[in-house]
């Protein structure tokens, strides 16, 4: 019977889980046996005793590790890793451009990576996208902080006092955070206005009743595995010229707009800040990727010409119960994939699993991390 290791999460601010008690059980029944690291659940609010009634084991987190298998949220640090025996499968987000310190020690301590921002998006592999799952809690949450931090109604109000005009929300990117930040502020009243470079965006957009910002001449920017093409400085000057009358009526502004594996685009530059009203709020989704706004800074909000401007890279964390219990399952499904009858196989010939694989017997397996290595830029 092999071995999972849920881990504590050590990383700042992260307060998610990799399993619940309600996927403990499940995780069981699969056959394998569930090590859950003392306090690991606690900022998801599970406490051990919970996860021991499930049927886990509690194990101390400085304890040597024996399992076959390991689950994460946020990125090891290369000392964690270092802890991991060779032959570990690793299942975590790994951020790998961001980490390739983490991933070096991945490939140098033989431990097989499945990333899980690295999951094909494709139909099969619906139930382990924890892209998804978490971007999903990140759009309606930046749309609440924002709502929260601006001192105005976001919906239309008619009164004897005379009419409160609606809020403007400007969202840029709509992938899954952005289209859930579009509905949410939708539902709060406000006016909203998106602009993404793809174009299957332009109609879930209109769907969704808000108004799509075409950049000119843009053509369709959809690249490999249906994410955005990464675009040159022109276009992004053509885009930042069309978004700009629209950001400077925008009482907030929710962005969004990432390429995987790369620098955010800057969308958003310091004298379109200046344009906004004051009073109006920013929340940047892409903030971990260097942010879409020039302004944005991950250690905190930064106040400029009475607007503010929020980091939006932990907001998922922010709602820690639900996105564990999302990511929990996103892991159950892909360990559904990868135990039978209790042990570990692993299928190197399966999309889903070839697609996830970060880092292989001593290899780094993934194309872009690879070349990311090659270049130095650590
Ligand atoms: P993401 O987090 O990589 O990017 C967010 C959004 O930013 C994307 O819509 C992208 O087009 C946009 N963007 C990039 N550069 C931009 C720019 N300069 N200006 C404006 N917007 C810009 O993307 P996410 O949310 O992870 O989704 C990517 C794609 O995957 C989408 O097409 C989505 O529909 C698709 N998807 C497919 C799934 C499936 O079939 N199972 C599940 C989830 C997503």
């Amino acid at each position: 019977m092999a071995e999972l290791l849920v881990a504590r999460e050590t990383a700042p601010g992260e307060h998610r889980v990799a399993a619940t008690p309600e996927t403990v059980g499940k995780l069981t029944g699969l056959g394998l046996e569930v090590l859950v690291q003392r306090g690991a659940g606690l900022g998801a609010r599970h406490d051990d005793a919970v996860y021991e009634a499930a049927g886990a084991r509690l194990v101390d987190p400085g304890a040597p590790v024996t399992a076959a298998l390991v689950a994460r949220v946020s990125p090891p640090t290369p000392e964690e890793v270092a802890a991991l025996p060779a032959g570990t499968v690793l299942l975590s987000f790994v951020a790998p451009h961001r980490n390739l310190g983490t991933v070096r020690a991945l490939a140098a301590g033989e431990v097989t990576t499945l990333a899980m921002e690295l999951v094909p998006r494709i139909s099969r592999a619906q139930a382990i996208d924890a892209l998804s799952s978490q971007a999903n809690l990140v759009g309606y949450r930046a749309v609440i902080v924002a709502s929260y931090h601006l001192d105005k109604y976001f919906p239309l109000f008619m009164t004897a006092a005379g009419t409160i005009r609606p809020a403007t929300v400007v969202v840029l990117g709509a992938g899954v955070a952005g289209l859930q930040a579009l509905a949410t502020a939708r539902r709060l009243g406000a006016v909203v206005k998106v602009s993404d470079v793809r174009a299957a965006a332009k109609e879930e957009v209109a769907s969704l009743g808000a108004t799509f910002l075409d950049v000119p001449e843009a053509g369709d920017l959809t690249g490999e595995g249906g994410y955005a093409k990464e675009v040159g400085e022109d276009f992004l000057t053509r885009q930042r010229a069309m978004l700009t009358e629209a950001v400077g009526a925008a009482h907030a502004v929710i962005t969004t707009a990432q390429i995987p594996g790369r620098p955010a685009p800057i969308l958003l530059t310091r004298e379109m800040v200046e344009a906004m009203p004051a009073g109006a709020v920013v929340v940047d989704v892409a903030a971990a990727d260097g942010g879409n706004c020039e302004l944005t800074d991950v250690a905190g909000p930064v106040e400029h010409h009475g607007v503010l401007v929020l980091p939006g890279h932990d907001l998922a964390s922010q709602m820690p119960a639900e996105a564990s219990a999302l990511y929990a399952r996103n892991i159950l499904a892909f360990c559904g994939l990868l135990v039978t009858e209790g042990e570990v196989t692993l299928d190197l010939d399966d999309e889903v699993v070839a697609g996830s694989l970060l880092t292989h017997a001593g290899e780094v397996v993934h194309d872009r991390t690879a070349e990311l290595l090659a270049g130095g830029d650590a």
